[in-house]
């Protein structure tokens, strides 16, 4: 596999462009392919067995496509599927998770909120997560199904948002958390809302940036980072290409080709 091959990046929908954003600008050399489900999007409140279903199927089109690493960006899939994915596929596969280790290591109240799917939320992943770094930390969680679908319509803000928004928030924040977790690859597009509805001492916190570190460290582990120039990155939808047309403006600062992909 040559290093000037693309890094694929998948999602339930458009969630994963914050994450695909943090690795243009880290890695500009890199070029990207993304796949949005959006046919069969939200995956938060899906079956394990569908969301890995899922998953191989979109893992399998990026490395049709020439893929040389895959990044899942999305945290409901990589907690249902990114083992199986690293046991089916040989090139680097780089899942996310909610920053709980960041959060535990940022809080002063010593009680920290995660927002995120159900799906995540309920996984076995989750859990070995907390045991792993909440330490002394109590971490309090609160599923969000809605959140999602906004921000796949590209609505990202207006009153019934923040209805919705403050619902999930009050309680975490009743609970005495200062740092709330974003655990859903769709939420930091919602950051700028979130920010006028929590206190100022509330830390935000998400695991885009991370992510692009991550494979970083991988693609030179493997000898396989690009020296560009990228081609513009590449994108392709399950769900309506029109829709992703009008919002992608919104949510990605850059061109690229929308194709629609039947799978
Ligand atoms: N963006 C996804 C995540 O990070 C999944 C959202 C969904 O489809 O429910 O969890």
């Amino acid at each position: 596999m040559g290093s000037e091959a693309p890094v694929g990046v998948f999602d339930s929908g458009v969630g994963g462009l914050s994450v695909l954003a943090e690795i243009r600008d880290l890695l500009p050399a890199e070029s990207l392919l993304y796949v949005a489900d959006s046919g069969h999007v939200p995956y938060g409140e899906k079956s394990t067995d569908y969301i890995r279903q899922r998953s191989r199927i979109l893992a399998d089109f990026l490395l049709g496509q020439g893929a040389k690493a895959l990044v899942v960006a999305c945290n409901t899939a990589t907690a249902a599927a990114v083992n199986d994915l690293r046991s089916l596929f040989e090139v680097p596969v780089i899942g996310m998770e909610p920053a709980v280790k960041p959060a535990a290591l940022a809080t002063r109240s010593g009680v920290v909120g995660v927002l995120a799917t159900t799906g995540t939320l309920q996984s076995a992943k989750f859990a070995a997560l907390l045991d792993r770094f909440a330490g002394s930390v109590r971490v309090v969680t609160q599923p969000c199904p809605g959140l999602v679908e906004c921000v796949e319509r590209g609505e990202l803000d207006g009153p019934e948002l923040e209805a919705l928004l403050r619902s999930y928030t009050r309680p975490l924040l009743a609970e005495g958390c200062d740092t709330l977790i974003l655990g859903c690859t769709h939420y930091p597009f919602l950051r700028p809302l979130l920010r006028r509805l929590v206190p100022e001492n509330v830390t935000l916190v998400d695991t885009g940036a991370a992510v692009a570190r991550q494979l970083r460290q991988r693609l030179r582990e493997g000898d396989l980072l690009a020296c560009g120039p990228a081609c513009p990155a590449r994108f392709w939808t399950t769900g309506d290409p029109v829709s992703l047309n009008a919002v992608l403006p919104r949510l990605w600062s850059g061109n690229g080709v929308v194709t629609q992909l039947s799978l």
